[in-house]
């Protein structure tokens, strides 16, 4: 069964590396190909996860770039149509709530090619993100929605989705962290940031809702200053809002707090090895709730929704949203609760083994599909 496997953007690089991996292993049963829509193209952004996740260099690079959303997703949808035509998939497998995710869904709804969706039925009910809109469209779009969680499969039926198209599979990010734990471990960040057996807070802030509206943004800093007395703060500056910082004039009055620094984005392995050691994480980011959770490391998520509820359900996760007096006393109470790890719930199926759940299901899917063709 030939599959083309669509990475755009760096949350898309973990999901995707397991399944292609256990698709080269199911060789008799799988002929995968890589597509990278080339949405995220910066060394740190892009190249640094392939290395580090063992993802074989793209069979195809389309090259689309930034740009604004229309811009963006017209780009991914222009390049990626005659791929599908040349290479005539059984299945297009797409990941997430990224542009390139909605894009590549789209083209192959019109072209008739099976999609499945990786991550489905996640929803944060926040339609003013443009991944709520991406994750709503996908699925309505996909032939096959691969769900982590119990959650997302409520989701998608109450929005009249047939249950035959949904499999609860688990969650196949945690697949690539438990694979990953240990080579990690060989990372230096900690010691070349000198924090090796210190408490640190790690942080991550990208979501434009945060970093592109200056008086949320100040509002988290100023949150930042008083956890920096505290604790250092370690902090990967994605490009986005690197570019913010300076428009808004941030930068000189952020490299003088205390204890905050900022540093370039870190590759796959040097970012688990930093937050698996971290006193508290606090982030934006959809997926570092997940990892964090695995984990059993506490993490307070500067959004006022999240599409991932079993991570506070279940685990870690606090929804703290911008308020400062907000953000600082959650990070204090963290603070002062001792950490207890082993106490960490892991939802279910998020086990190691989803990549081969999503291709028991691929299989099936083609069956299934191939039946009705020899009924109609
Ligand atoms: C995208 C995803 C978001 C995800 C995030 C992870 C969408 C709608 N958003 O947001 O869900 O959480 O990726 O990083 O798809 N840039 C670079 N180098 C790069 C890539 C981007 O400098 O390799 C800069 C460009 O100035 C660009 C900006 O970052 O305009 C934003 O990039 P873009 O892909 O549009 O969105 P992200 O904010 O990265």
């Amino acid at each position: 069964m030939k599959v083309l496997n669509v990475v755009g953007a760096r949350p898309n690089f973990m999901k995707v590396a397991p399944i292609v991996e256990a698709m080269k292993r199911r060789d008799t049963e799988f002929a995968p190909l890589v597509v990278h829509t080339g949405q995220h193209y910066d060394a740190q952004m892009s190249d640094a996860f392939f290395r580090d996740l063992g993802l074989p260099e793209p069979d195809v690079y389309l090259n689309v770039g930034s740009g604004s959303h229309a811009v963006q997703t017209a780009a991914v949808m222009q390049s990626f149509e005659p791929v599908v035509i040349e290479e005539k998939p059984d299945w297009v497998l797409v990941v997430g709530d990224v542009n390139s995710t909605l894009a590549c869904a789209l083209v192959c709804a019109k072209l008739n090619i099976k999609v499945a969706h990786v991550e489905a039925g996640l929803r944060s009910r926040d339609r003013t993100m443009p991944e709520e809109i991406n994750r709503l469209l996908t699925d309505q779009l996909s032939d096959l929605l691969l769900t982590p969680s119990i959650d997302a499969d409520e989701n998608l039926r109450a929005e009249g989705i047939p249950g035959e198209r949904i499999r609860f599979v688990g969650n196949v990010m945690i697949d690539s962290l438990f694979s990953q734990l240990e080579r990690a471990e060989k990372s230096t960040v900690r010691e070349d940031l000198g924090l090796a057996g210190k408490d640190y807070a790690a942080l991550t802030l990208h979501r434009p809702s945060n970093v592109d509206n200056a008086s949320t943004f100040s509002r988290i800093l100023d949150a930042l200053e008083q956890i920096g007395n505290r604790l250092p703060i370690i902090f990967p500056v994605h490009p986005r809002t690197r570019a913010r910082l300076k428009e808004f004039g941030f930068a000189d009055s952020i490299e003088q707090t205390k204890n905050l620094r900022l540093i370039e984005p870190l590759g796959y392995l040097d970012f688990l090895r930093l937050y698996s050691g971290a006193r508290l994480v606090l982030t934006d980011s959809g997926g570092i709730q997940e990892e964090t959770t695995a984990l059993g490391i506490p993490c307070l998520t500067l959004r006022e929704n999240t599409e991932r509820p079993i991570t506070v359900e279940m685990g870690t996760n606090t929804i703290v949203g911008t308020n400062t007096e907000r953000i600082t006393q959650a990070a204090f109470a963290t603070l002062d609760t001792p950490m207890d790890k082993g106490s960490a719930r892991i939802p279910p199926l998020w086990d190691g083994h989803t990549a081969d759940r999503i291709l028991d299901a691929l299989l099936e899917g083609m069956r299934e599909g191939e039946g009705m063709r020899d009924e109609g």
